[in-house]
């Protein structure tokens, strides 16, 4: 019986299928931005999740909205639509350049089907020739074995068998490398336009541009993954509203749900009319406990005082890290937009992401890595200055603690 089960992270190695390896402590409640572990000990939390808690923890409009639905009904699975779907759905078409939404569970999920989605375009359209699927190194879509295959890694890949095919790799912020491999055989160029696990690099304007320019010119979709930058991280609702570049497909979970399990794929009427009834599908995919939540999400999110308080929290933070830099000399710049911060560690600190990380935990504070040489912030787009504040004084003793050895 569960009251009985002495619930410990040696438990974890016991019962637990060995590819995680979490952090010691055990958290059992969250606040805002601050969460307590087991032992009543209380974090600031700068990780949110990895970019998913973009309200913090338990916002009382997220609570509200997953209470009420909860009242109401749970699920019915695609062969019935539902309320909340639709209704997240409008206002994610209202928001955004798209005109037709599919629901998904995960990131993972959102990449998958607009991968599909662009195969099946192209093979309709311009038949089984056109199927290369082009993306860059370094990036990150997910761990289903086309999406995996399709990231920027091939050791997260590695290992499994026959790989889905046609998949081909260019470098990021490299027009000249992605020009020599694409060609009207190219169905897709699917990349994030501010690499998240790869290590937050943002995508140059003139490479993004050039990208857009070159699907045009082949014929190619172009898909944005948005399932880290999107719902409001970067101070827009979504990454590419800071440019005129417009992609074809694109791609959002993670703080779309604040939390909640979700994804999405967004994209153009015509592009969707691909994806023919029965073509694909998920069973919880659009699960109306799912959409109440991200519905509260998005409407809280997506107002222009949270999203200029992003860019204003943003300045805070960089004030902060450079005050720490400037008495710890630790990084060599710190790159990111609005909440989605990585501080690049310098050459004498290279491949230590992991130890900033660990001291980070042991002073009181959720930090995360990007790759082994960049710390990443990805706090929530609400957190209070004063949350921000006593982080930095957390992250400093953290750096003090790992030049100390
Ligand atoms: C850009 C990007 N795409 C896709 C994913 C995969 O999302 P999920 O873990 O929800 O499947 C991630 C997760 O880190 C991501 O950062």
């Amino acid at each position: 019986m569960a009251e009985h089960i002495q619930v410990t992270r040696a438990l974890f190695d016991e019962v637990m299928v060995p590819n995680y390896a979490p952090a010691p402590i055990i958290p059992v409640r969250g606040q805002g931005s601050r969460v307590w572990d087991q032992a009543g000990r209380e974090y600031i939390d700068f990780a949110g999740g990895i970019a998913v808690n973009a309200l913090g923890h338990c916002h009382p409009a997220l609570v509200s909205a997953l209470k009420a639905q909860a009242d109401k009904l749970w699920h019915l699975s695609n062969v019935m639509t539902n309320e909340p779907a639709l209704r997240l759905a409008q206002k994610l078409v209202d928001s955004t350049f798209a005109e037709k939404v599919y629901f998904a569970n995960s990131g993972a999920e959102a990449n998958e089907a607009a991968l599909k989605l662009a195969r099946r375009w192209a093979l309709d359209k311009f038949g089984a020739q056109k199927q290369q699927i082009i993306s860059f190194g370094k990036s990150f879509h997910g761990r289903t074995f086309f999406t995996v295959t399709v990231g920027g890694q091939a050791a997260y890949s590695d290992g499994f068998g026959p790989k889905p095919g046609a998949i081909d790799h260019a470098e990021y912020n490299n027009l000249e490398s992605l020009k020599a491999l694409i060609s009207d055989n190219t169905c897709a160029v699917i990349l994030e336009p501010l690499q998240g696990e790869g290590g937050i690099i943002p995508g140059e304007l003139e490479f993004l541009q050039g990208v857009r320019d070159l699907c045009n010119q082949f014929n190619a979709l172009m898909i944005y993954d948005e399932v880290q930058s999107g719902v409001g991280r970067t101070g827009k609702l979504y990454a590419y509203m800071h440019t005129n570049v417009v992609p074809d497909i694109l791609t959002t979970a993670k703080s779309l749900g604040g939390g909640f399990p979700i994804g999405a794929m967004l994209t153009t009427t015509e592009i969707a009319s691909h994806l023919k009834v029965g073509t694909h599908g998920s069973t919880y995919g659009g699960n109306p406990l799912a959409c109440a939540v991200a519905e509260a999400a998005l409407d809280t999110i997506n107002q222009p005082e949270v999203l200029n308080g992003v860019l204003e929290r943003e300045k805070l933070f960089r004030r902060e890290l450079a005050a720490i830099n400037e008495k710890h000399n630790v990084f060599s710049t710190v790159r990111g937009q609005g909440m989605l911060l990585g501080a690049v560690l310098n050459d004498e600190f290279k491949g230590r992401s992991r130890d900033f990380f660990l001291a980070s935990a042991d002073q009181g504070l959720f930090a995360l890595v990007a790759g082994p040489d960049v710390i990443r912030f990805a706090p929530s787009l609400v957190i209070p200055e004063a949350d921000i504040i006593e982080g930095m004084k957390r992250f400093e003793k953290a750096v003090a603690q790992v030049k100390q050895g």
